[in-house]
């Protein structure tokens, strides 16, 4: 069955020259992918695709094309398709990725690939699981700017360069949860704040224009906070931004510890 692709990236492709008219190879790859209605699924199971694809192509590509092409009752999530939204982690060959910034000639693909939702969060249908504990961790570390003060009229808060780069790594959290997803303790204690939390946290505990650190810090000194990080490193591992998560939770154990930042 063909199908109208009526979004803007779509649009952009067919205007663009595609790999076939310039002649690059395709290759058929074999995707695994664990599917779940709930509507008609007791449990999840495992569905082959054969995709025929190009070296350039993403795993996100191959995701478009069995939804469009093959079978549209596919699920997942994707918006920017270029690695700025987070809304694309998913499980790749058992590693925590996003799937448009996974490129099949970085995958073996004399083998099938593997592909099923994010762990630790509820499994809602196919790729996709419900967010919202992971949110819920997220909005708990209060991941905004609190102030006491009130800047000179018409001037901004001012920072140093110095004092900006203390915090520069956790900025660039795009709320993937692929850190928070790949955390054993995570899997076991869903209470955990996880990973991303805690980086969102370290984002404004750090930041010399904020005034609420001391809150965040007691909030995350808890059963279920920094305490519970057993460093394993899979978050700092997971992370498609390259943020180094578990350096970040390191030094949010140490500014609790030392009662101040
Ligand atoms: S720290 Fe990295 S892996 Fe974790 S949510 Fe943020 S961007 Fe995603
Ligand atoms: S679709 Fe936005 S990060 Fe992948």
């Amino acid at each position: 069955m063909s199908i109208a692709l009526a979004d803007s990236d779509t649009a952009a492709t067919s205007e663009a020259e595609s790999p076939a008219d310039t002649g690059i190879q395709s290759f058929v790859v074999t995707f695994i992918i664990r599917r779940f209605d709930p509507e008609v699924d007791a449990e999840p199971r495992w569905v082959d695709y054969d995709v025929e694809l190009y070296s350039t192509d993403r795993v996100l590509d191959a995701l478009h094309k069995i939804k469009w092409e093959v079978d549209g009752s596919l699920s997942f999530r994707r918006s920017c398709a270029h690695g700025i939204c987070g809304s694309d982690a998913m499980r790749i060959n058992g590693r925590n990725r996003l799937a448009c910034k996974t490129l099949i000639k970085d995958l073996d693909i004399s083998q099938p690939i593997y592909v099923e939702a994010i762990k630790g969060l509820p499994l809602e249908k196919d790729l996709i699981v419900d967010m919202e504990p992971f949110f819920a961790s997220f909005r708990d570390v209060q991941p905004f700017l609190i102030s006491s003060s009130v800047p000179e009229k018409g001037k901004e808060r001012i920072q140093s360069i110095v004092d900006r780069e203390v915090f520069d790594d956790t900025t660039k959290c795009i709320l993937c949860a692929a850190c928070t997803s790949s955390c054993p303790v995570f899997w076991t204690d869903g209470q955990y704040f996880g990973p991303a939390a805690i980086v969102n946290a370290h984002r404004f505990i750090f930041d010399s224009r904020d005034d609420a650190g001391d809150v965040r810090l007691d909030i995350l000194n808890d059963k279920e906070g920094v305490w519970r990080c057993r460093t394993t490193f899979n978050c700092t591992e997971a992370c498609p931004r390259g943020i180094e998560v578990t350096k970040a939770i390191a030094e949010v154990k140490q500014a609790v510890l030392r009662g101040k930042r």
